[in-house]
């Protein structure tokens, strides 16, 4: 089996032909997305050749996608089913799952009443799965990014440093951020009590010794006070509402330290009308936002902070955008 560098549909075919009966055929696409995901987790702890090759009706549905395509030796894989190392995958396939029961969750709103939409409004089980999968971001945060921001990696090695997890819900990222930067202490602040409760209990779990250097506080993001004070501050910026999120900005600039970073994870924007329009009502349906990569840029240099970088995450994904607050 190989993992294709490149897509196996030729990327001249259409993504989706809709045909005569849109409707039937996005549908079918649920399915489809379910096919994904079921595979993928049945593959966390099976190699994936017994997993296509365990149910070939499944498997199928993956062929009719462009997923999947066999081939003398077994198959050839999209790199999308593929999953690099086993974290990142479980974080993955939790993130896919969390979307589509919260596509059920819309799809079940009959728009009386108060929906259940928002953040504040998902089970507990969806908080600890779209948490968990958000560790990914911080180990990339902790691997790939901060070595790539001048002077970052260097003032997150000094005893004492404070890392400030902003919107840090069931505490993973923030517990990640401190397993990749040992000397750090890592404060994580969020609305939500329940998250925050949820957070304490996966501390109370975790290595001793990385949870000592996390504290989680009731705090919104508007109420941050302290000044200079951060040497990285990450922000998962679609998930608070414009209005704070606007009151937020200078707040968290003013915290950074001289030099230090603030990294937003933000969306990009999508080249189809399908995954945009998806994207903006998803948002609103969460209490988000639609600043996107471009957008949030803007407002991050606005505020006098330089030095700008955006990294890709997987294709399609949260685009992160790296500002520096100027050296004095
Ligand atoms: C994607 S979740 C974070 C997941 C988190 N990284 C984890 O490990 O669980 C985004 C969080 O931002 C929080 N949030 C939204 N608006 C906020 C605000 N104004 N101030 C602080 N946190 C906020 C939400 O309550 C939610 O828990």
């Amino acid at each position: 089996m190989s993992a294709s560098p490149e897509p196996v549909r030729p990327s001249s075919a259409p993504v989706l032909p809709l045909g005569e009966n849109p409707a039937a055929v996005l549908e079918a696409a649920v399915w489809a997305m379910a096919a994904i995901v079921s595979t993928q987790r049945q593959a966390l702890s099976e190699p994936l050749m017994d997993v296509l090759l365990s149910d070939p009706q499944r498997t199928a549905v993956l062929e009719s996608v462009g997923l999947v395509r066999r081939d003398p030796d077994g198959f050839v894989v999209h790199p999308s089913l593929a999953q690099a190392d086993a974290a990142t995958a479980r974080s993955a396939v939790e993130a896919k799952l969390s979307s589509l029961r919260q596509a059920v969750s819309a799809a079940a709103s009959d728009g009386a009443g108060t929906p259940e939409v928002g953040w504040g409004a998902q089970a507990d089980e969806v908080l600890l799965s779209q948490g968990r999968a958000s560790a990914a971001t911080g180990r990339a945060l902790a691997g790939k990014i901060v070595p790539r921001l001048v002077g970052c990696a260097e003032r997150l090695a000094a005893e004492g440093s404070r890392i400030l997890d902003v919107g840090t819900g069931v505490g993973a990222l923030a517990l990640a951020l401190a397993e990749g930067f040992p000397r750090a202490r890592v404060e994580g602040i969020d609305i939500l009590e329940r998250a925050l409760g949820l957070g304490r209990a996966e501390l109370a779990a975790a290595d001793s010794a990385v949870a000592a250097r996390v504290s989680l506080r009731h705090k919104d993001a508007v109420d941050v006070a302290e000044k200079e004070a951060y040497q990285l501050i990450w922000l998962p910026a679609p998930f608070l509402s414009e209005e704070a999120l606007r009151a937020a900005l200078p707040r968290l600039a003013e915290a950074l330290a001289p030099g230090a970073y603030l990294v937003a994870g933000t969306n990009p924007v999508a080249d189809d009308a399908l995954r945009r329009s998806v994207g903006r009502w998803t948002a609103v349906r969460g209490d988000g936002n639609s600043f996107d990569t471009a957008r949030m840029t803007e407002e991050l240099e606005a505020l006098g902070l330089g030095e700008t970088n955006t990294f890709p995450t997987v294709p399609g994904g949260p685009v992160l955008v790296a500002a520096r607050r100027p050296e004095r």
